[in-house]
């Protein structure tokens, strides 16, 4: 699979994995001192939703999708009728990678070869969980899943089909929807909500 890595004998529990990334030294982001965020969800979620990184508060609280584009994510996918019993949450890169500013710390993109580094874990929970659906929200999650560099903006609404037959649809990543304002965020927010009916009409 285009730039996937292979490290070995496969985890074969959740379990694994959860501990097997907080000592994850494979990239620099793994090296930062940061604790990793596990994805989280039942294991018999039929939906995985993807994201790119945990941000500085779900690192700080060992969870995805706590922040403030977690709670624009939660909104819209309860809007839309996907319910948390349905859906695993997890992210593409498993530490937070920033750079500190001041008191802050700022989020940087993950290089392509991090993702593709980082594959090695979300391909175990995918192949523990074996979801019928995946939700990609952002490019970086695309790329995690498709091996490739993807345009999510020419890429989503249709269905892609990945090496285990399950089903990948791609959206925006909710902290993109955060930073765009007025007439822009609710033509791109309105986009995301209809990418999020798409895939409810799916899992039903
Ligand atoms: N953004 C992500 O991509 N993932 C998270 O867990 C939080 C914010």
């Amino acid at each position: 699979d285009a730039g996937a890595q292979d490290f070995g004998e496969k985890p074969t529990t959740l379990g694994q994995i959860a501990e097997a990334i907080q000592s994850c030294r494979r990239c620099e982001i793994g090296c930062n001192g940061t604790q990793a965020v596990m994805g989280e969800g039942p294991e018999s979620a039929a939906l995985m939703i993807v994201g790119e990184q945990p941000g500085d508060q779900e690192e700080m609280q060992g969870r995805p999708f706590v922040g403030p584009a977690g709670k624009l994510l939660r909104a819209h996918l309860e809007d839309a009728g996907i319910s948390e019993e349905q859906s695993y949450v997890t992210n593409a890169v498993k530490h937070f990678k920033f750079v500190p500013r001041g008191k802050r710390r700022l989020h940087q993109n993950p290089t392509a070869k991090e993702i593709d580094i980082c594959r090695w874990w979300i391909d175990g929970e995918r192949a523990l969980i074996r979801p019928r659906l995946v939700l990609a929200l952002g490019a970086s999650a695309a790329r995690s899943l498709l091996g490739r560099t993807v345009s999510v903006q020419k890429e989503r609404g249709v269905p892609h089909v990945l090496d285990d037959g399950s089903e990948l649809w791609l959206t925006t990543h909710p902290s993109y929807l955060l930073r765009l304002q007025d007439q822009g965020r609710a033509d791109e927010e309105k986009k995301f909500a209809n990418d999020l009916r798409k895939v409810a009409a799916r899992l039903s």
